[in-house]
């Protein structure tokens, strides 16, 4: 069974007015569990709302999206935010940890509100953040607080792994290294991972690559031979 399917999917905005937006024009493609996905795009492709649709944070107008059989499109609010409690990691360009929290605890917060959460603590350890755990945002380097915010998505233990630009807001070394540890962690926890951004270099090192733009999917390949994503200089 494909990890995710999504049909004709639309996401239309201000429908039916002057300032009609066609953010997301029937988008379909399907992606099988544990596969490494970059979908590229330029700004304003429709990258961001693609990945809040499929983190339930956004409705779609028109389509479906299934997840092990069941349609997202369908559910209620009440079902949705389970769906994000649970099946959904979701990683942003800037971070948005609490700042009262240290990196521990804000990952044991995520992991409190899933139902077969990994221990906070060796998710903790597999970004390389043992040493840091007591340590507050504030006292964190970009890559660090990237790092957290990485363990407090995949620490849920979710079916899908959402990324928007998450190097967005690092330097070309640091970013390498935040794709890298995506990289092993869709392999070692055989997570599906999609990650959106406009940056076509970070596109060398993915699984499957789909481009959109102006709302649409421009192509959709799988790439045999992906770069490793230490060799990527950007
Ligand atoms: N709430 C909204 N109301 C109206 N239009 C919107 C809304 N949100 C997004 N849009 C429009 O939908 C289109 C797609 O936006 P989206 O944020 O998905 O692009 P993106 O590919 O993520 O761009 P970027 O790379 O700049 O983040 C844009 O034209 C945007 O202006
Ligand atoms: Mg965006």
């Amino acid at each position: 069974m494909p990890s995710i399917e999504i049909k004709n999917l639309s996401k239309i905005y201000n429908e039916g007015l002057d300032n009609e937006v066609k953010a997301l024009d029937d988008v379909s493609f399907s992606l099988d569990e544990g596969e490494f996905v970059i979908i590229l795009g330029p700004s304003g492709a429709g990258k961001s709302t693609l990945l809040n649709i499929l983190g339930g944070m956004d409705f779609a107008t028109k389509g479906s999206y299934l997840v092990g059989g069941n349609d997202v499109v369908k559910y209620k609010s009440s079902e949705l935010g389970k769906f994000r409690r649970k099946d959904i990691g979701f990683v942003f360009q800037f971070y948005n940890l609490m700042p009262n929290l240290t990196a521990l605890e804000n990952v044991e917060l995520a992991a409190s509100v899933a139902d077969n959460a990994f221990s906070s603590a060796e998710i903790l350890k597999e970004v390389g953040l043992e040493k840091r755990a007591a340590n507050f945002p504030s006292q964190l380097s970009g890559g660090e607080q990237q790092r957290t915010a990485i363990a407090r998505a995949i620490v849920k233990n979710p079916k899908l792994l959402l990324c928007d630009e998450p190097t967005g807001a690092l330097d070309s070394k640091t970013g390498s290294s935040i794709i890298s540890l995506l990289y092993k962690i869709s392999k070692q926890y055989k997570k599906t991972v999609i990650i959106v951004t406009h940056n076509a270099k970070l596109a060398e090192c993915a699984g499957r690559l789909i481009r959109i733009s102006d709302g649409k999917i421009a192509s959709n390949e799988i790439n045999k031979n992906p770069k490793r994503p230490e060799e990527i200089i950007y």
